[in-house]
């Protein structure tokens, strides 16, 4: 190989040699000059450039120090064999530190989730989110359009969020009897970013976070990244058990988290004399406590009691609530209300994280609440998913009355099976992968449930799920996993 077809650019800022170099390193990693290739020797390259020979010499002595070049004497200069591997280095340098952040990875079950769900061949039993068949397209057409020609400008919102959704979000506190008011109230994208907010904020290395056993906190390692200690608390059908509750010690820094309605996996719900036990324990042992209500709206038959926060006139619970659940989770929305001092801190952080939620998404949410039309949507939804339910149950009852058990929730998503083998879960995991089917596995939101599976009837087709737990108790009958 002897000619060059490219040419130098006296203009650039880039000085000359580092122009050559950069020039043979793309047509080594392009294959162009493959490894053992020849290249021109450095009198023609200096005439072909129209460069000293010195600029030529300066730029194959850089490569041939990185291994990208060898010369061997009477052979002239060829591409290094190695030189792949010497290429790829500098991305390799970056490896390390793809370990070293604070935040730890995802579980891997958890990121094969979130890489199975996009793809369109499997089914999905146990995704935690509503099927896109209950996604409102004409009233959200609606209210794009009519949140399109009344705003003025997207700026940055106030650092707790937009005012009037704030305001609007008070009033529907109201209604669950919850005295929240716009200075107590933070807009965050999302029940999860409350999460990370209160693990950011308000706990460090030496707290502990005392929550259900099993849990959806389980399955993040948000809190276990800030170092924070996880203490599952057992449950019976009414909610955390108060005899585990009591056992709390009094340690300094430390909280309780709480799903009570249709928990995340077991579908259970609080009942209201477990929730006054609860708050009145927490009270007396000055345990404050977080409760996640991010479900609450998706009751079927009648509404689940009362919050704990309506209980508490000391300042003792930050209460979470969301839209992803009722409405849709990309609109990144929800919000946290609490001791203003404390929403005030979490408010700064956040400002400091990301200057505050989307504008389109509150203004698209405040206008679906002040228009009531969401109060519309989740009165429509409950119907839909109860229909869900029921059919769900029936499908169970079908296919696994010999092999498991399971919870009947009165809301929410969720049903909590339990195989009356022990199975494998990684192996049931990746077999019902390999036969179409996206399981939420037991232990991820509880190391010793390997009995359990999360079965959600909101995402998938009904006939769908009817094929997909059909072909999941078929799997574990003839493979004894
Ligand atoms: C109990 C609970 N809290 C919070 C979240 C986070 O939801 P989002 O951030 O979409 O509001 C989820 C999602 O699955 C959940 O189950």
């Amino acid at each position: 190989m002897d000619t060059i077809d490219w040419q130098l650019d006296k203009n650039q800022a880039s000085t000359l040699y580092k122009q050559i170099i950069e020039k043979i390193k793309d047509k080594i990693a392009s294959g162009e000059w493959p490894p053992g290739t020849k290249i021109p020797s450095q009198r023609s390259m200096s005439d072909m450039l129209k460069v000293n020979r010195s600029t030529i010499n300066t730029a194959l002595n850089e490569l041939i120090a990185d291994g990208l070049l060898e010369a061997a004497v009477g052979s002239g200069t060829r591409v290094a064999n190695n030189s792949w591997s010497v290429l790829a280095s500098s991305a390799a340098l970056w490896t390390p530190y793809t370990h070293r952040g604070l935040q730890q990875p995802n579980l891997s079950t958890i990121q094969k989730i979130n890489t199975y769900e996009f793809d369109d061949r499997v089914i999905r039993l146990g995704t935690g989110e509503l099927s896109p068949e209950f996604y409102p397209k004409e009233l959200m057409q609606d209210t794009l359009r009519s949140i399109g020609e009344n705003i003025t400008s997207l700026g940055y919102e106030e650092p707790l969020g937009l005012y009037p959704l704030r305001e609007e979000l008070c009033r529907y506190l109201a209604r669950l009897q919850i005295a929240a008011t716009p200075a107590s109230l933070l807009i965050v994208s999302g029940g999860l970013q409350a999460l990370q907010l209160i693990s950011l904020g308000l706990l460090n290395r030496s707290s502990t976070l005392y929550l259900e056993r099993p849990s959806y906190l389980f399955s993040l390692n948000l809190f276990q990244s800030a170092g924070i200690a996880l203490r599952g608390l057992s449950m019976d059908n009414e909610g955390i058990s108060p005899e585990a509750l009591q056992a709390v010690p009094a340690t300094a820094s430390r909280c309780l988290y709480t799903i009570p309605c249709f928990q995340n996996p077991t579908g259970t719900t609080m009942t209201a004399k477990r929730r006054t036990e609860l708050y009145d324990l927490c009270a007396a042992k000055r345990l404050p406590i977080i409760e996640d209500d991010v479900y609450r709206e998706l009751w079927f038959d009648s509404p689940p009691p009362l919050p704990v926060k309506t209980l508490d006139k000391q300042g003792l619970v930050l209460y979470i609530g969301s839209f992803s659940k009722a409405l849709s989770p990309g609109l990144r929305l929800g919000w946290i209300t609490g001791p203003e001092p404390v929403i005030s801190r979490l408010a700064d952080i956040k400002n400091q994280i990301d200057y505050g939620s989307s504008s389109l998404s509150q203004w698209a949410v405040h206008r679906l609440l002040a228009s009531g039309a969401f109060y519309h949507h989740v009165d429509s939804l409950r119907g839909k998913l109860l229909a869900r339910r029921t059919v769900c149950l029936q499908i169970l009852e079908q296919y696994f009355a010999d092999i498991a058990t399971w919870t009947v929730p009165q809301g929410g998503f969720y049903v909590w099976l339990t195989l009356k083998k022990p199975v494998s879960l990684n192996r049931l995991f990746y077999t019902a992968l390999d036969n179409g089917l996206l399981l939420n596995p037991g232990n991820l939101y509880d190391k010793q449930a390997s009995q359990n599976l999360r079965i959600s009837y909101a995402y998938a087709r009904l006939d769908d799920l009817a094929t997909g737990l059909h072909r999941l108790a078929e799997l574990i009958k003839t493979y004894r996993l």
